[in-house]
């Protein structure tokens, strides 16, 4: 607060009589700009933090006693004047305070993360009951007011989309479809490196469900022989994003003219860029399909920038996508490529694709497939001695990798049941001839990263 160019608001917002929220820095602004008090106590609480609340306005309904998540130094010692202290820990005796005249509130803790217990019930609070505000979200009015906007923007122009496989590509190519029907084309670039059953499946979706113009790319010779002999994690990236480049260009010269390009950018993109400006001037580089031409000089289409992945997810439920394609785990872009560790060669890809088949299978009938941020197969650059039936054999290991985590920055292997990862385990062995031998990953990311590559 106290720092130089400390960001500040003007106060007269205050006064608007605008239901506000303030949350950490939020609440020691609000703190500061109506007459309470913050100060450098010397004793900053950081991680978990126990906290005693009166079970009113924002505390409606819940515990006196709970666990929130505190990130500060300073503290607020004395709230606005006219507002009244509503929780406090050892070491903050504001940790919310409430004006209900104004309707101003604040809260040094965060209650949007998941550390914060009673976190999301807070908000909810703040936003049914102090607020006013009605939970008046559907996917149907998103669809309905997306569709309205695609219309309004691309006229009677042509629309391309690339699919991915993923749900935000096929979601964002059936808002547009629904929205402009055949001025839109879809194209599909099959590298080969999807999952058992999964290139068919968007085929399947597209053409065969809801009939949307789609160009499906058999390009998995193309995109195999450029990887053949390379190892590094790396080159195998560049690779793949970069033919992925030339194949889906070669496609979009041969449809003519078209004018706009659909992109799947969610919410969290834009936050992550920086704010609501400059995302749709600039094609997103993390695109899960290694990135589209920066040059192609065509104009966004990005029916999903105002939802989270979540929402996405029940947008495509209302679509009527299939469920599989709703609910899938997220999946790199360069696809099994970064799972068979060195040389990728058609046999090994078969090998993998037959073993993450049998996983995937298992873990969704054990109930735990939505459970799990991403569950795989890996195949490790190496070989072992086993015996089956009367000879010995030196095959292939399996290792099975199955985390969970909310954001993919931070991941925790997960607990499988011990009789799942037999059922899994012995399945492997006996269907798959090469493999003789699976193992279990039990690393936490940090120290190691999800994916083997
Ligand atoms: P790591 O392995 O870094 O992965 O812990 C974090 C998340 O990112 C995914 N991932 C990728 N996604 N292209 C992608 O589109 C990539 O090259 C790539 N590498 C990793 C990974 O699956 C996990 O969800």
């Amino acid at each position: 607060m106290y720092a130089e160019g400390a960001p500040r608001m003007d106060p007269e917002i205050f006064a608007q009589g605008i239901p506000t929220l303030g949350i950490c820095y939020g609440a020691q602004l609000l703190a500061l700009e109506l007459g309470g008090r913050v100060e450098q106590t010397g004793a900053g609480e950081y991680g978990k933090v126990s906290m005693r609340a009166t079970g009113e306005g924002l505390f409606a309904s819940l515990p006196d006693e709970q666990t929130a998540w505190m990130s500060h130094r300073d503290t607020v010692v004395a709230p606005p004047d006219g507002a009244r202290i509503v929780a406090e820990s050892e070491h903050t005796p504001v940790a919310a305070f409430e004006d209900d005249a104004r309707r101003l509130y604040g809260v040094q803790f965060h209650p949007e993360v998941v550390h914060t217990p009673h976190g999301q019930a807070v908000l909810k609070n703040f936003l049914y009951e102090l607020a006013g505000a009605e939970p008046a979200w559907t996917p149907a009015a998103v669809i309905e007011e997306q569709v309205e906007r695609i219309r309004s923007q691309v006229g009677d122009e042509r629309v391309l989309c690339a699919l991915s496989g993923g749900v935000d590509s096929a979601v964002a190519a059936l808002l547009v479809h629904k929205a402009v029907g055949d001025q839109l084309t879809c194209v599909f670039v099959d590298h080969g490196l999807l999952r058992k059953g999964e290139a068919e499946q968007v085929v399947e979706t597209f053409d065969g469900v809801f009939h949307v113009p789609l160009v499906h790319v058999q390009a998995q010779e193309r995109f195999l022989s450029k990887l053949a002999g390379v190892t590094e994690p790396e080159d195998k990236r560049k690779i793949i994003g970069g033919e992925f480049i030339r194949v889906f260009e070669d496609e979009a010269r041969k449809l003519g003219d078209v004018r706009w390009l659909v992109q799947g950018t969610l919410y969290s993109d834009v936050i992550e860029s920086g704010g609501t400006d400059g995302v749709a001037e600039t094609i997103k580089s993390h695109h899960n399909v290694g990135g589209l031409p920066a040059d192609m000089k065509m104009k966004l289409v990005e029916p999903l920038r105002l939802l989270f992945k979540d929402e996405v997810r029940r947008v495509g439920e209302e679509l009527g996508m299939p469920e599989r394609m709703v609910w899938r785990q997220p999946f790199p872009g360069p696809g099994l490529a970064i799972r068979i560790i060195g040389d990728v060669t058609e046999e090994r890809l078969e090998t993998l694709r037959e073993a993450d088949a049998i996983l995937q299978e298992e873990v969704r009938k054990a109930g735990l497939y939505r459970e799990l941020w991403q569950s795989f197969c890996v195949l490790p650059a190496i070989r072992s001695v086993g015996v089956q039936g009367d000879s010995r054999t030196y095959g292939y290991p399996i290792a099975i990798r199955a985390v969970t985590s909310e954001d993919a920055m931070t991941a925790d292997w997960a607990r499988l049941p011990y009789d799942l990862i037999e059922v899994i385990a012995s399945r492997i062995v006996n269907e798959i001839p090469a493999v003789n031998r699976v193992v279990l990953d039990v690393t936490s990311k940090p120290p190691a990263t999800i994916e083997w590559e």
